[in-house]
């Protein structure tokens, strides 16, 4: 299967995000890197990759895999690796990608944290999207950690907001998005 043939009718997104959220993790329900962490950054890649030329169902992906496998909220060393390899396990039961377009996948997930800027926008759009988000911890996100120019706009301007619009060619309500599993862990 060449990437041209991959689209995002191939990803189970709805069952791949409950498998993932339902797996043996240590987040607490609003935890800084879980699944509201998650949204955000699908989001932001979903913006993204509307001027970057990345590929979105890879960096919709990397929202999901790059943060789900820490043991700790702190600096955690691995946890990009280990989320690359859980993408790895998972691949083949909720999604189907090509060689290449795997392999991007693991490699931003595997680099996130060590990795400063990327050429291929498809990784450094994976990255940027991570980056976009830390004010969810109080900090202003900084265009020099951004690899795309869109990224850096947007770090420049202060918040996504006025490109929200941008997500809805992936998602149904970028807005309202982040919330979608704010329920998640209550019975
Ligand atoms: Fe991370
Ligand atoms: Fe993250």
């Amino acid at each position: 299967m060449d990437s041209e043939e991959v689209s995002d009718h191939h990803i189970d997104y709805p069952a791949l995000w409950e498998y993932v959220i339902q797996a043996p993790h240590c987040r607490e329900q609003y935890s800084v890197h879980g699944p509201d962490h998650w949204l955000r950054v699908e989001r932001n890649g979903c913006i993204l990759a509307a001027r970057t030329g990345a590929k979105a169902h890879i960096v919709r992906l990397f929202a999901l895999f790059h943060d789900s496998k820490r043991l700790n909220e702190g600096h955690d060393p691995g946890h990009g690796s280990r989320g690359g390899k859980f993408a790895r396990e998972l691949h083949g039961h909720f999604f189907e990608l090509s060689d290449e377009d795997l392999s991007l996948l693991i490699y931003a997930c595997n680099t996130h944290t060590e990795g400063v800027h990327h050429d291929d926008p498809t990784i450094g759009t994976c990255w940027d999207s991570d980056r976009l988000d830390i004010g969810r911890v109080g900090m202003r996100p900084s265009s020099a950690y951004m690899s795309t120019d869109f990224a850096k706009e947007i770090a420049d301007y202060g918040t996504t907001q006025p490109w929200l619009h941008l997500a809805e060619t992936y998602l149904d309500d970028p807005i309202s998005h982040h919330l979608k599993y704010r329920n998640w862990g209550e019975n």
